[in-house]
């Protein structure tokens, strides 16, 4: 059974989740779902918190019985102060990564997602938890959007700790073949995607940056019917990774 324990060395209280929101080093978990993959992917806990330990118990009871949850009770006021939305809020640190580089000269046949400049949370999110199910090799992000930020946590319900999640500055040139998602490009065939291929999707709003779409080496796009112009963004991942992973299995 998993378990999370705050580290008794490290034991946090309600009020340091403030400064753990601001700290590139820990991720704050809203939710029990954010909470639960965290404990279940062997995330450190560092500290725990909810107004109702009962509900939480059944819920945890009823929805993961495979993962055991210490958690610390504290009032109600005290709790919505800090998280106006959730049930039980959590701090658990940052996974300890291999450099990004390293996984992208890694020669691995799973597939790898960069998000280019993602602007929406929950989208970035959506994308992680995807990925996730998919089984892809990890998520790349560029832009100022943090994808450890507390809500795409939450969007991801915590998938974070399930594969490697990073900002990049740039994607460094390596041997994986780049592939652009985009609406104007060939008609995507999964059969053709090789190994290993790093799959690229675009803001939200403009799509890849010509910088991207030059550097790639495939444009392809996803058929829509007529008069539908493009997916949401998660949703174009989801369809992508899925395609590919169906034929996998
Ligand atoms: C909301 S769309 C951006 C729409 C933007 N107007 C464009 O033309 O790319 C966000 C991203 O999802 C992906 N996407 C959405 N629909 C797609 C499609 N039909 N085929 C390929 N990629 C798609 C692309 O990577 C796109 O940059």
């Amino acid at each position: 059974m998993r378990e999370a324990r705050p580290d008794e060395g490290s034991a946090m209280r309600l009020t340091d989740v403030a400064r753990a929101r601001r700290d590139g080093s820990l991720a704050v978990l809203e939710g029990f779902h954010a909470l639960k993959h965290a404990v279940r992917f062997g995330g450190e806990i560092l500290g725990a918190w909810t107004a109702d330990p009962d509900a939480l118990e059944a819920l945890r009871g009823s929805m993961a019985p495979d993962v055991e949850l210490s958690v610390e009770a504290v009032g109600e006021e005290e709790l919505a102060r800090v998280v106006p939305r959730a049930q039980v809020v959590a701090v658990a640190r940052r996974p300890v990564r291999p450099h990004p580089d390293v996984l992208i000269a890694a020669d691995d046949p799973a597939p790898l997602v960069l998000l280019e400049e993602p602007r929406h949370l929950g989208n970035l999110g959506a994308a992680i938890r995807v990925a996730a199910g998919a089984d892809a090799g990890g998520v790349l992000t560029t832009g100022h959007q943090d994808p450890w930020h507390p809500d795409a946590i939450r969007g991801a319900a915590g998938l974070h700790f399930a594969l490697p999640v990073y900002r990049i500055n740039r994607l460094p040139k390596g041997p994986r073949p780049l592939l652009a998602l985009d609406p104007d490009g060939e008609r995507f065939d999964p059969r053709a995607v090789p190994p290993g291929a790093i799959l690229a999707f675009g803001t939200e709003r403009g799509g890849l940056s010509p910088a991207l779409l030059e550097r790639a080496d495939a444009r392809l796009a996803l058929p829509m019917a007529p008069g539908v112009s493009s997916l949401n963004l998660a949703t174009a991942v989801s369809a992508t990774l899925f395609a590919l992973r169906l034929l996998s299995d």
